[in-house]
């Protein structure tokens, strides 16, 4: 053989072991697939095309010219899911942690910028120990790097994070800036300042694992959008997520074929009690609604209050709003605003249609709430709504109260069909609170007050309670039956199909923040 081409194998060699034999033992030890198979795991056979796969690092500090890896400690290029091209980093623990370099994060930037140039996603596959602590200030400069192309990337192309070992100090703000976090139980965690620096300025002992594992970002922090078991699952993860999203911003998601069959749903009949009280599941009415086992759901343990997520509807994507009277009686609250306000701006900048599912009795009262923000949060959901161009459709399951019936894709803020199941409410305030108002004084100068503040409830609730007066002024367009729903939403997104709608020409708006 050549020596030459001899030479070049035994360099790739070396690229492909990263740090070696034995640390890729170490990998698989601590349950982690290494930078290699993950990729092979995540896109189509044989598709992957690595770029840079020689890259070395240029310190010479520290000893570190003698310790020269190919790759730099992240595998970058580009490949296919599902026949579709998607763009690609894996950081390689088994090189000095995976560590970002300069030249580690150069490898990130090129494939960011590709992706931009052609318009698709990018995918990154986080694990790593952060900067390379022997490159000082050139390894915060790449991170700055890669943080200014995911605010260039955002809303242009997809960008997709998942998480699957350490990923700590200023380095979590690249996954926190792109699209979607997905982290592995138990195997990941991500932090601004770790235990050690936490029990020194807080005196709080705290694990990993308490302070950012997947269980705290998943469900107290939002931080993580989904969470997965482990590698295989989070990178399944990462190819369910793509599957509902176009390329970039110029896209429509691809449909999948579907043909018009019998599209009525009798189970929705009974789903929404008589009793307006008592709480129902809302994925049992999304399940309804959609095709099969399409949910895809996003932030699943974080503000339960509201659901979120994807779906197909007669083969088309879309994102789903839905309040769940199972948490909270659906309301909204701070968490489940800025979640919701958050799904539906990436629905939006990528062209998914939304549905909103609704039942909601209004904004959660009380002091931690309005101390924590509730005004400026809300205000989020409705700027979003009321910014959003894609088309809107709107399903009033039940309660539809006070300011969150502007807000959940009313008519006035831009939703282009609104229908009401016969079961729908739709007033200030529900009919108990309504009448102790309105009726103070002749309830109170009644022979039996209770008595006529039931008679006072009943007379509001006859009034108010129903979809018809929303109907007669057409802020309803069509109060339908729960069965049709499915029927009548898929005839509606197809008339919607070709919506063209343009904000006023600004700079970009002040979304409160
Ligand atoms: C250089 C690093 C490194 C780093 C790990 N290594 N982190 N090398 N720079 N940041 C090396 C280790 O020296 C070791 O090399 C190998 O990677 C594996 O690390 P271990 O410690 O053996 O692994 P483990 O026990 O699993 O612990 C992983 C870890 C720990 C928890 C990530 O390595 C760690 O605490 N690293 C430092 C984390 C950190 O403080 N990073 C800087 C954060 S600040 P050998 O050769 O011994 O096997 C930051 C600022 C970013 O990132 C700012 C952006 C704006």
């Amino acid at each position: 053989m050549d020596d030459k081409i001899k030479a070049l194998n035994e360099r790739l060699q070396q690229a492909y072991l990263g740090g070696g034999e034995a640390r890729i033992e170490r990998q698989h030890k601590n349950k982690k697939l290494t930078a290699r198979e993950r990729i092979a795991y995540l896109l189509d056979n044989g598709s992957f095309e690595e770029i840079g796969a020689l890259v070395t690092h240029r310190t010479k500090d520290f000893g570190m010219s003698d310790q020269q890896y190919y790759g730099d400690g992240v595998v970058t290029g580009y490949g296919t899911v599902d026949g579709r091209l998607v763009y690609v980093f894996a950081q390689d623990f088994t090189v000095f942690g995976g560590s970002l370099s300069e030249t580690h994060a150069e490898k990130i930037c090129k494939i960011m910028d590709l992706a931009m140039k052609v318009g698709a996603p990018v995918i990154g596959l986080n694990d790593s120990g952060g900067a390379r602590i022997q490159e000082g200030v050139r390894s915060l400069g790449g991170y700055a790097d890669i943080f200014y192309r995911n605010v260039m990337a955002s809303g242009v192309i997809p960008q997709i994070s998942a998480i699957m070992g350490p990923c700590a100090g200023g380095a979590v703000y690249s996954p926190a800036m792109t699209d979607f976090t997905i982290m592995v139980q138990d195997t990941s965690y991500m932090f601004v300042t770790g235990p050690n620096v936490v029990k020194t300025v807080t005196n709080e002992e705290v694990t990993s694992e308490e302070l950012g594992g997947a269980s705290t970002h998943s469900s107290k922090s939002g931080v993580a959008h989904v969470t997965s078991t482990n590698d295989v699952a989070g990178l399944e993860d990462v190819k369910r997520l793509l599957s509902y999203l176009p390329q970039n911003n110029k896209e429509k998601p691809k449909d999948l074929p579907y043909k018009l069959a019998d599209e009525i749903r009798g189970s929705l009949s009974s789903i929404v009690p008589d009793n307006p009280n008592k709480p129902y599941d809302m994925h049992e009415v999304i399940e309804g609604i959609i095709d099969k086992d399409s949910f895809y759901e996003i932030h699943k343990d974080f503000a339960e209050n509201i659901i979120v997520g994807f779906a197909r509807l007669g083969g088309k994507s879309i994102g789903i709003v839905a309040n769940q009277p199972m948490f909270l009686a659906g309301v909204l609250d701070v968490n489940s605003s800025t979640k919701a306000a958050r799904f539906v701006r990436f629905c939006d900048a990528f062209n998914i249609p939304l549905l909103v599912l609704e039942d909601v009795p209004g904004f959660l009262p009380g002091t931690d709430q309005e101390w924590n923000g509730i005004i400026v949060h809300g205000a989020k959901l409705l700027y979003a709504f009321s910014e959003a161009t894609v088309p809107r459709v709107t399903v009033i399951t039940r309660k539809a109260y006070g300011g969150a019936y502007d807000v959940m894709n009313s008519k006035h803020i831009g939703a282009d069909m609104n229908f009401a199941w016969p079961s729908a409410e739709i007033a200030v305030m529900g009919a108990k609170g309504a009448a102790e108002i309105i009726f103070k004084r002749e309830i109170k100068e009644a022979d039996d007050p209770e008595a006529k503040w039931k008679e006072k409830e009943a007379e509001y609730a006859e009034k108010f309670a129903n979809p018809y007066r929303a109907a007669r002024r057409g802020f309803i367009d069509e109060v339908i039956l729960p069965k049709d729903t499915r029927r009548k939403l898929i005839k509606a997104f197809a008339m919607l199909e070709d919506k063209d709608t343009k904000l006023p020409e600004k700079k970009h708006g002040n979304i409160p923040l």
